[in-house]
């Protein structure tokens, strides 16, 4: 019996299995700080809750496989208010979180060996999710200094006849750098010169810390890029809401249609207790997330100023999302016990054993020098964590 290439070439998701191994620590009683989490750590509010509940005992059939209509309605409608779009409901299709819609797109779009550029470093399902779909992914190591953001310099030296779409990340998963319009507009023009699509990935797109920066959605930028842009979108990140899983794609008509067939046949419909809860979370006002940004900037700004005081460790300020991502180069090449630290796995497996603190390294989002820390643990747990990685420093270098 021979399994397939396609699925030995798909690596586990090591962020996952990471989390896992701490959550199995603080079972066993171990008091581990936890940085390595993708999620908020603050719980559904209850008047989403209580929407599932009554769908539960009220309203629990299939729904349209695309998605509910009222919920589709609410999404164009969200769209056109928050975000300059223009869709109608039968452009958006509600899928099983972001991921699902991710696949969705790419396998809409992509024949084998088709490239894909993935701006460096990626959230680590990207190349994953390519590969799944028969395409090629295709780095480009965004720098420091240009904030890690991708520029049409460096996207036309990745270009090669094969390329085929661009993926774009703002906020950013592992960054936390936000794409100014500009930017973006300068992509734009890129994509729609050389005939690209444009999956624009806008999971974190509430999740902003300051009134002088805006997310802009890349489609908003005019009619052509409107066009090949396939918009990714959900209510994990700014609903605290991972566990529904419910996300979204927004996209021309025809992509739309080429999608909804391959969700047709594969997971159909995402459950409708979920969606009525997410239907709910877009359409009542929303208290909560001044909640969830007040308590996230406040931790943001404890991390970034405390880890720019550490000495040897070095990270920009995060503009959005949840994570401070933290150069720790400088500690390459010195001994601590008897491991030589060569990356960011060494210094993240040192941290979690002898100092009690997850973090992801960052090597499986194409950056060994770096590793990331999620802000989804409480402030308490945040000061000891920094502290303890103070510690680390402090004792060994
Ligand atoms: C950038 C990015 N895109 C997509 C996803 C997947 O989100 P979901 O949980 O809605 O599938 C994540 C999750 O961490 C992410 O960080």
């Amino acid at each position: 019996m021979k399994l397939s290439q396609k699925s030995k070439s798909i690596n586990p998701a090591i962020t996952l299995a990471l989390t896992s191994k701490a959550i199995e620590m603080i079972k066993d009683g171990v008091d581990v700080i936890n940085f390595s989490s993708g999620e908020p750590d603050f719980e559904t509010p209850d008047y989403i809750k209580k929407a599932g509940i009554d769908a539960i005992e009220n309203l629990s059939l299939y729904s349209d496989s695309d998605g509910l209509k009222e919920l589709r309605e609410a999404i164009a409608k969200k769209l056109l208010k928050e975000n300059n779009l223009k869709y109608s409901y039968n452009q958006i299709i509600v899928c099983h979180g972001a991921k699902q819609a991710l696949n969705n797109a790419f396998f809409a779009i992509l024949d084998e060996g088709d490239e894909v550029i993935i701006p460096a470093p990626y959230w680590t399902s990207y190349p994953e999710i390519v590969k799944n779909c028969g395409g090629k992914p295709v780095f480009i190591y965004t720098q420091k200094e240009d904030c890690f953001k991708v520029t049409t310099q460096m996207l036309e030296s990745a270009l090669t006849p094969k390329t085929k779409a661009i993926i774009i990340n703002t906020p950013n998963n592992p960054t936390g750098m936000v794409y100014t319009e500009e930017e973006l507009s300068q992509i734009a023009n890129f994509a729609v010169e050389n005939d690209l699509f444009v999956i624009s990935d806008e999971l974190y797109e509430k999740l902003i810390y300051s009134n002088k920066i805006k997310h802009t959605s890349i489609a908003s930028l005019g009619k052509e890029i409107y066009d090949r842009t396939i918009i990714i979108n959900g209510f994990s990140k700014c609903y605290a809401m991972s566990g529904w899983r419910i996300g979204y794609t927004a996209s021309n008509k025809k992509i739309a249609k080429v999608m909804s067939n391959i969700q047709n046949h594969t997971t159909s419909s995402v459950n409708v207790i979920a969606q009525r809860a997410a239907l709910e979370a877009l359409t009542s006002s929303n208290p909560i997330l001044e909640d969830i940004l007040y308590e996230f900037k406040k931790r943001r700004d404890y991390i970034s100023q405390q880890i720019s005081d550490i000495p040897m460790l070095s990270s920009l300020r995060p503009k959005g999302a949840f994570y401070q991502f933290i150069d720790v180069s400088k500690l390459f090449g010195h001994k601590v016990d008897d491991i030589i630290i060569e990356d960011s796995e060494d210094v993240a497996k040192i941290l979690l054993d002898k100092y009690r603190v997850c973090v992801v390294p960052c090597n499986m989002f194409g950056y060994k020098k770096y590793i990331r820390l999620s802000y989804t643990t409480n402030m308490q747990n945040i000061v000891e964590g920094i502290n303890r990685i103070e510690q680390f420093v402090k004792q060994n270098f």
